[in-house]
């Protein structure tokens, strides 16, 4: 699992830990990290296709001749300004939140088990009526490199991620091999969750973020549900729910979004829903990330 180490995904690996004979894998950058014991951690930072390319070894070592039966992909920043960019030069919030991700779920893939299950957290935020800034057409150019100003900045590189993250795991759950392999791919949704800013924003951005979502939300929420904020010990333990399978989305569905704290099965966006765009992004993000198609 990525994102282990803080908002909702915290407590999702805490409820993974109780699983009975459970072994739990998290990637995570830093030192310092409150995890429940038990729980091994290999480095990585997702800043760095290198870092992402040595976790992923260091998982397939771990694991030895064993499978993987949960892959979970929650780590996410919540934007970046143009100037941020990953080691490897690609916007930081595209590369850490999206092309990170895409490359651990193909390396992965082929150890994952039969009847398996990966989740990639994803964001209604990706559909234009619950965020006007939502991305109506497929930017790679700018997503992956920035230009100050642009639609790859700020809270609209954080959505055009999640757009990203959906669009990989809607492709992801058509592939043959996915199939073969019995892998059942789902995009989750929290709703909005704890500080909804996540831990990188500035004392700034959190104040400001926290007097809105005290205040508008609350009333806004009484006719939008997006707007109902969840706790993150609702969202960390649905998210554990949707990973061990006590939540399962109808046939034909992966995208499961918490509106008002309860799992519903909506259709992604137009734009995510598109199989030609999907595949363009499949494609550019191998590019990217130095993998063939
Ligand atoms: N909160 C919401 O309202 C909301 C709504 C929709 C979707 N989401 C999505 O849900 C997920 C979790 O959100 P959250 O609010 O719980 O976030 P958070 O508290 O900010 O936690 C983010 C996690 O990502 C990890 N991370 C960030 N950059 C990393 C890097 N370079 N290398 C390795 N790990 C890195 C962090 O690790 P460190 O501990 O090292 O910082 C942390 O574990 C994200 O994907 C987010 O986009 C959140």
């Amino acid at each position: 699992m990525t994102g282990a180490t803080s908002g909702f995904g915290n407590i999702t690996v805490q409820h993974l830990a109780e699983v009975a004979n459970a072994r739990v894998i998290v990637g995570a950058r830093g030192e310092n990290r409150t995890l429940p014991s038990g729980v091994e951690v290999i480095p990585v930072d997702l800043a760095s296709l290198t870092s992402v390319r040595e976790f992923v070894n260091a998982v397939i070592k771990a694991i030895g001749t064993n499978k993987i039966d949960i892959l979970i992909l929650n780590a996410g920043l919540h934007g970046s300004p143009a100037e941020d960019k990953s080691e490897d030069g690609y916007g930081l919030t595209f590369a850490v939140n999206h092309l990170s991700h895409y490359l651990i779920s193909r390396l992965l893939l082929p150890y994952m088990s039969d009847n398996s299950r990966m989740v990639i957290t994803s964001s209604n935020m990706h559909n234009p009526p619950f965020k006007v800034l939502a991305p109506k057409r497929l930017e790679l150019d700018e997503w992956s490199h920035p230009t100050a100003g642009g639609n790859g900045t700020g809270v609209r590189s954080y959505i055009a991620s999640k757009l990203c993250n959906l669009m990989t795991a809607l492709y992801l759950s058509r592939l043959k091999e996915v199939k073969e392999q019995n892998v059942h791919i789902i995009a989750f949704n929290p709703g909005l969750t704890g500080s909804v800013v996540g831990r990188d924003a500035s004392k700034l951005q959190k104040a400001i973020v926290k007097i809105i979502t005290g205040t508008i939300f609350p009333i806004l929420s009484l006719f939008k549900p997006e707007f109902k904020k969840n706790k993150a010990e609702h969202s960390g333990k649905m998210l554990a729910d949707v990973a061990l399978g006590n939540i399962v989305p109808p046939a034909g569905k992966i995208y499961v979004s918490l509106v008002r704290g309860i799992p519903t099965y909506p259709d992604p966006s137009e734009l995510a829903s598109n199989i030609e765009l999907q595949g363009k992004l499949w494609e550019k993000s191998a590019e990217m990330v130095g993998l063939k198609r």
